[in-house]
């Protein structure tokens, strides 16, 4: 049977793909199409069809009422697997876009798309965004927002001036335990809130590697002399800014970084591929950066970030201390008055798990990281239903993301204050808190 490639399909009115192709404006509503739970069909576009992009390819064609138009990676046999996806589930081929490392631009000028996944290396979520935003399309982009503090405010400025939507797909704010702590503080299990650690701790040397000892993107990123230090800060601070409230109620006012020595990357890529391989002469990432930040009510925030000293992955590194409870991933809860040692977080959990989680829970457990890949999908399409801002917007997800600079100017000067930008131009005192009970 000859394939269709998209135009095609839509031409000879093949199937369901037509009803979206002629959709007026983007987020127009087309009659029910499927058994997917939206009625509404959104036409997106993948720009990175690798682990990540594959993924949230598959859920969006499994969970929602979706046209894929589009997908871009400049790895033709990336962009394939993807084509693959698509004519499996929909029955054409989508047009790619694989000329390039600026081939998205091109993908960005189509007027069918409505919203784009950004799961490419994070030194490119900065300058898609800006540029998807800016041609009106809604943005799902993968952690970090940006690299530098000017990406930062370029990135704010384009969201303001546009209408479509941008969030920052922050999963590890959505674990059972990292929600079921944010709906404990929302009801005052905490009390005021005043120190909280949060790391980012996964060994993770043999990621860095293309198989003859040549460095990959993400070896690349981890031995750029312009970002060493912390490099991939959201995971941890993310789901701590939650439960402060940053930047909605408190704001990051400063931080210090200090880093350790280079030398587990280094002595990997000895080991594994030999002294003259291109890892053994890289400027590598210090083993660990550590940075302290203060907050503007006066809380202090530790941060640690360690990718490469040999030990198990530690995805869960979190305490929390408020006035009147504690918290510790390791350790459990203890609630002053109540509790006589550290109890188990699992005895916590029906009292006070997080009205989302206990919703999509059961399907969220099939997915990764702690069903937080369901959740970051879940909440996109539902804002796009529900024409509603995300709960990690533009401005939790910059600010979130600069202690990327901030953390190697830090190192940088020997471990100075730096001063965190307010992103939010003052409005974190009036910034409201997200409800995601709704989801
Ligand atoms: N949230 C999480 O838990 C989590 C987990 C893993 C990765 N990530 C992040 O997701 C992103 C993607 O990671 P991955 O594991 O899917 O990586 P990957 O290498 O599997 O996929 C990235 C894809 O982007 C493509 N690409 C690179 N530059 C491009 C460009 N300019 N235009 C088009 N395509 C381009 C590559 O060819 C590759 O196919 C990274 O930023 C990573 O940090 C997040």
């Amino acid at each position: 049977m000859k394939k269709l490639n998209r135009r095609e399909f839509v031409r000879t009115g093949s199937g369901t793909a037509l009803t979206a192709s002629v959709a007026p404006a983007a987020l127009a509503t087309a009659p029910p199409a499927t058994s997917k739970r939206s009625s509404r069909k959104f036409r997106i576009a993948i720009i990175g069809v690798g682990n990540r992009g594959r993924l949230f390819l598959k859920a969006s064609l499994d969970r929602f009422n979706v046209d894929v138009p589009a997908l871009c990676d400049f790895r033709e046999e990336a962009a394939q697997r993807g084509v693959r996806m698509v004519r499996e589930k929909l029955g054409y081929e989508p047009d790619t876009y694989t000329d390039g490392p600026n081939d998205y631009q091109r993908l960005l000028e189509r007027d069918d798309v409505d919203a784009v996944f950004i799961t490419t290396p994070t030194w490119w979520h900065g300058p898609m965004a800006i540029a998807s935003l800016r041609a009106h399309k809604h943005v799902f982009s993968e952690v970090p927002a940006c690299n530098t503090i000017q990406e930062g405010w370029d990135l704010v400025r384009a969201a303001q001036e546009t209408d479509a939507k941008y969030f920052m797909a922050e999963n590890l704010c959505f674990t059972r335990s990292n929600m079921m702590i944010l709906n404990a503080v929302e009801q005052g299990v905490f009390g005021t809130l005043s120190f909280a650690e949060c790391g980012y701790i996964h060994e993770a040397r043999n990621l860095q590697f293309n198989e003859d000892g040549s460095l990959n993107w993400r070896g690349s990123l981890n031995s750029r002399t312009d970002l060493i230090a912390n490099t991939y800060p959201t995971h941890a601070l993310g789901p701590t800014s939650m439960w402060f409230g940053i930047p909605r109620g408190d704001q990051l006012r400063q931080c210090v970084s200090m880093m350790t020595p280079a030398r587990s990357f280094r002595d990997y890529s000895i080991e594994r591929f030999g002294p003259d391989s291109p890892g053994a002469t890289a400027t590598w990432n210090g083993d660990n950066t550590v940075s302290l930040i203060r907050t503007e009510r006066g809380a202090v925030i530790f941060l640690r970030f360690d990718i490469c000293s040999p030990r198990p992955h530690h995805m869960d590194f979190y305490t929390l201390q408020g006035a009147k409870a504690s918290y510790d991933d390791e350790a459990g809860m203890f609630v002053d008055g109540k509790s006589k040692d550290w109890e188990p977080v699992s005895d916590y959990y029906g009292r006070y798990d997080h009205p989302f989680w206990t919703r999509h829970g059961k399907a969220a457990l099939r997915t990764g990281h702690g069903g937080g890949d369901y959740f970051v999908v879940e909440h996109f399409y539902k804002c796009l239903t529900e024409d509603k801002t995300p709960g990690i917007d533009v401005y939790d997800a910059v600010t979130w993301s600069s202690l990327i600079p901030l953390s190697a100017k830090s190192v940088r000067e020997n471990g100075a204050t730096q001063e965190v930008p307010d992103y939010t131009e003052g409005q974190w005192k009036n910034r409201r808190r997200y409800d995601w009970s709704n989801g």
